[in-house]
């Protein structure tokens, strides 16, 4: 790779990352990051690279979701076990309807620090640092709160390996049976005025499921290997250097904090330190594109993160919003199959549709992430690409931050549990029917 080490993105465009008090206590953080162990293995990233190529070829589709900020907080077992079970059940409803395997990546184990749109937020009079997420800082609006903490990176890394540790032993250990249609929560189904299509969707999952158990005699739980893989915005460039390293018999560099780094829209720019940092490393990569970018900067990209046309390098995560997709996306599909290189599109519908409410809280609306996702799947058809994956913030807790979905929350109704530090996430009900409607539209692609 030329020009190129994990340093490098230091001499490039770098934005947002903290201003520390204390330089020297970062780079002792830092120091005793790097010899700490992997949370991942180069083998682990190479398979995912395998199944990325997959579905970028239409054989396999891909399921990324998660919070959209993890906290230190929340690192516990029932929330790790929700999150895994409801992308475990959308990934068996969009097996059974579009007939492909689905590979699952978290946004967890890592999703710990935030791009924000300003430095610093002043309430009555008093300016903090804004809050930049666990692995910098605390939420809380005072001076000790919003003060960046080197030691939240050793805190980060910590509990990501907590929660990859605990995932490992759920998936070698039968979770695989919350496949199982009787495990899942489906009082919200008869709230849906879909509710005879959600039943017989769901009847039909729990008989081709017994059909292959007791006729085939396998388990559902071999068949369809229940693996899932890490991903967290790669956006901390101390923290994701410090973990980037050489493995015996492999060549290059590999970032073994994670399977999926990406880079979101704020640090996607030419010139970005971001882009710098992640040309050179061997996993695959997902880099955030819409609303702002043109589509020469898109196949620019490309070119620069996939140089060898490697398959199952990069995905394009698209994020235009519902009202812009139309005009927005089918220019960036041309200018990137003009590249010629191979490219995984997956669609992430929550980022362009972030609305304030009258009362000053963030939502977003069921039914424009649904016409999104739908719209996603017609353009790319309409294009000769292939939508080979989806995105969302979700968390497999009862919360209430996005409005619409079978109980129709409305805006009053988002007090009740909005916990989400930064953006607002489809709850359980919400994303497993967000699942069955996307596995509608799928099946009639
Ligand atoms: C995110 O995924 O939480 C995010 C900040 O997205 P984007 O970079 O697309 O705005
Ligand atoms: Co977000």
């Amino acid at each position: 790779m030329d020009n190129w080490s994990p340093t490098s993105w230091q001499s490039a465009d770098v934005r947002q990352q903290p201003t520390y008090g204390d330089p020297e206590a970062v780079k002792s953080v830092a120091a005793r990051l790097a010899v700490l162990p992997p949370l991942v293995t180069s083998w682990e990233v190479e398979a995912l690279k395998g199944q990325l190529a997959s579905a970028a070829r239409g054989e396999r589709f891909v399921l990324q979701g998660g919070d959209c900020a993890e906290s230190f907080a929340e690192c516990t077992s029932d929330s790790i076990t929700a999150k895994l079970k409801i992308l475990l059940q959308m990934s068996l409803v969009l097996t059974h309807s579009l007939k492909k395997r689905v590979t699952r990546v978290g946004r967890f184990a890592g999703q710990y620090a935030k791009p924000r749109s300003a430095d610093t937020e002043t309430r009555n009079g008093e300016t903090l640092p804004s809050y930049r997420g666990d692995l910098v800082n605390s939420l809380a609006f005072t001076a000790e709160a919003r003060a960046p903490d080197p030691l939240n990176l050793l805190r980060g890394y910590q509990r990501s390996a907590l929660t990859l540790n605990f995932i490992r032993g759920l998936i070698d250990g039968g979770f695989a049976d919350l496949h199982h249609p009787e495990y899942w929560n489906l009082d919200f189904v008869d709230h849906s005025q879909n509710a005879a299509e959600y039943q017989r969707r769901v009847e039909s999952i729990a008989d081709s499921l017994k059909f292959m158990e007791t006729l085939a005699g396998v388990d559902v739980g071999h068949i369809d290997r229940v693996d899932f893989y890490s991903s967290h915005e790669a956006l901390h460039l101390v923290y994701e250097q410090a973990q980037t390293r050489t493995v015996p018999r492999r060549e290059g560099w590999y970032n073994l904090s994670t399977h999926l780094p990406w880079i979101g829209l704020r640090t996607a720019f030419r010139g970005s330190a971001h882009i710098e940092y992640a040309r050179g490393i061997r996993n695959p990569l997902g880099v955030k594109v819409g609303t702002g970018m043109s589509p020469a900067d898109v196949a620019h990209l490309v070119e620069v993160l996939n140089p060898d046309g490697e398959e199952g390098r990069l995905a394009l995560i698209h994020r235009c919003g519902a009202e812009r997709i139309a005009a927005e996306l089918p220019p960036i599909l041309r200018a990137v199959c003009a590249t010629g290189k191979p490219v995984l599109w997956i669609c992430d519908p929550m980022h362009g549709n972030t609305k304030g409410t009258r009362e000053g809280m963030k939502t977003r609306a069921f039914s424009d992430i649904l016409s999104e996702l739908e719209q996603a799947f017609d353009l790319h058809r309409a294009n000769g690409t292939i939508l080979g994956g989806v995105h969302f913030e979700l968390t497999g807790e009862d919360v209430t931050e996005c409005v619409g979905g079978a109980r129709g929350l409305d805006e009053r109704g988002l007090r009740r549990a909005y916990r989400s530090q930064v953006d607002p996430r489809l709850n359980y009900e919400q994303a497993l029917e967000m699942a069955l409607l996307v596995a509608r539209k799928g099946t009639a692609a």
